[in-house]
């Protein structure tokens, strides 16, 4: 792949995608990784005098409508501090319109970032006549959204498929995810453990049945563990069960035992009366979960078997908290796996953990430095990892 600085900026109208689709709440930035993650390409346009031009989605808005909840605003001010100079934003105007703004007042060196993307119908169509509003005003497109990637959005793939003639280039982040991806995984030393938990199974089936033949164990938990468990026919309580997928959940178990991958379900289960911090009444249950009961985080027993299986892998990829991560008394197991990631990983293993809840809790339990790579993708890092291929990544130009 061609990445962005290998090609000439210098006062050049570069559209950057970015994935600046970050955590905030009543305006202020949760978690800046992504926008931290995207400044080496930003820079590397600006400080060779280029005009930035950088797009994003936020969430998931009701296309046509402006949600001032989404906004990018709050982005546009920390990029502003992040690069010491004040970042354009010259906002959204009527969503139900086609996008509009003027580049004139753009210098060299420096940037503008257009509002949520998504708040225009035609992106999340991927619509052409709303790419083509973008497309005339740029010479360069450079996708840097890694986090995005397995999204056929318009500025995705129908901009730069109208740029077509134009330089087309990843950005250095897509380049470093990409990189990391093939180092970990390409050829992964066994044995490969795969740990996915998080709280929809419908996001992971695919995932799962691609990793069955490479892995040598897949460790499941968090709330999909239950649909699972419920395939089996055991006792769920008021646990998070999706019906729809009892079938995959039974076609994968089938798959799982005919090959030589161990598929772990959790053993035991520390469930609660309520979804609440501190207010249910707390116990754990093996194999069957009581009546009124729902399980939030996997058992002590299933920790040690897990822990223990961790510490022997040589290749580990996670996605999904173990439990509800945020929650002390839910909390356990998730940092129990992330700790033994860390130890496996200094005692030689390669380890890879994708999706925001997980980075969230790397960092939060202190082993993000601990580990070979935290991506900054999270249904992107799932794609990946269920060997798709990626067509906003394929149009880009060949180094
Ligand atoms: C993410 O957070 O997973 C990416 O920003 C993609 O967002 P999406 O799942 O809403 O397309
Ligand atoms: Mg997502």
């Amino acid at each position: 792949m061609k990445t962005i600085d290998q090609v000439d900026v210098a006062g050049k109208v570069v559209l950057l995608r970015a994935d600046l689709n970050v955590p905030v709440e009543n305006g202020s930035i949760k978690d800046d990784k992504r926008i931290v993650e995207t400044l080496p390409t930003i820079k590397s346009v600006l400080d060779r005098g280029g005009r930035l031009v950088i797009m994003s989605h936020m969430g998931r808005p009701e296309a046509g409508k402006f949600d001032a909840s989404l906004s990018l605003a709050p982005v546009a001010k920390r990029l502003g501090e992040l690069l010491g100079s004040e970042v354009a934003f010259p906002s959204a105007g009527d969503c139900s319109q086609p996008i509009t703004f003027s580049l004139d007042a753009l210098e060299g060196g420096r940037a503008m970032l257009l509002e949520n993307l998504r708040f225009h119908a035609g992106e999340r169509s991927g619509d052409s006549q709303f790419a083509g509003k973008l497309a005339p005003l740029a010479d360069i497109y450079c996708n840097d959204a890694f986090g995005a990637t397995h999204r056929e959005d318009a500025s995705m793939v129908a901009i730069p498929e109208a740029m077509a003639g134009k330089p087309r280039v990843a950005g250095l982040l897509v380049k470093k995810e990409l990189e990391q991806f093939e180092s970990i995984l390409g050829s992964p030393a066994q044995p490969f453990v795969a740990v996915l938990g998080g709280a929809k199974v419908a996001d992971k089936i695919a995932t799962i049945e691609y990793l069955i033949p490479k892995t040598s164990a897949i460790l499941i938990g968090g709330a999909m563990a239950y649909t699972f468990t419920a395939a089996l026919g055991k006792k769920v309580g008021k646990s998070r069960v999706e019906n729809d997928r009892i079938k995959d959940a039974k076609r994968i178990l089938e798959a799982a035992a005919a090959s030589a991958c161990d598929l772990h379900l959790p053993v035991d289960h520390v469930c609660s009366t309520e979804f609440a911090k501190s207010s249910g009444d707390i116990e754990v249950f093996a194999e069957h979960i009581k009546d009124g009961y729902m399980g939030l985080d996997i058992g002590p027993e299933t920790q040690t078997q897990y822990t223990q299986i961790i510490a022997k892998a040589k290749t580990i990829a996670w996605n999904g908290p173990m439990g509800v991560s945020e929650w002390l008394p839910f909390s356990v197991g998730t940092q129990q796996v992330a700790q033994a990631i860390a130890e496996a990983t200094e005692a030689g293993a390669k380890s890879l953990i994708g999706g925001g809840d997980t980075a969230s809790a790397a960092k939060k339990f202190e082993i993000a430095d601990r580990v070979t790579h935290v991506s900054t993708g999270g249904g992107a890092s799932l794609a990946l990892l269920a060997g798709e291929r990626l067509r906003s990544i394929e149009l880009l130009d060949q180094a």
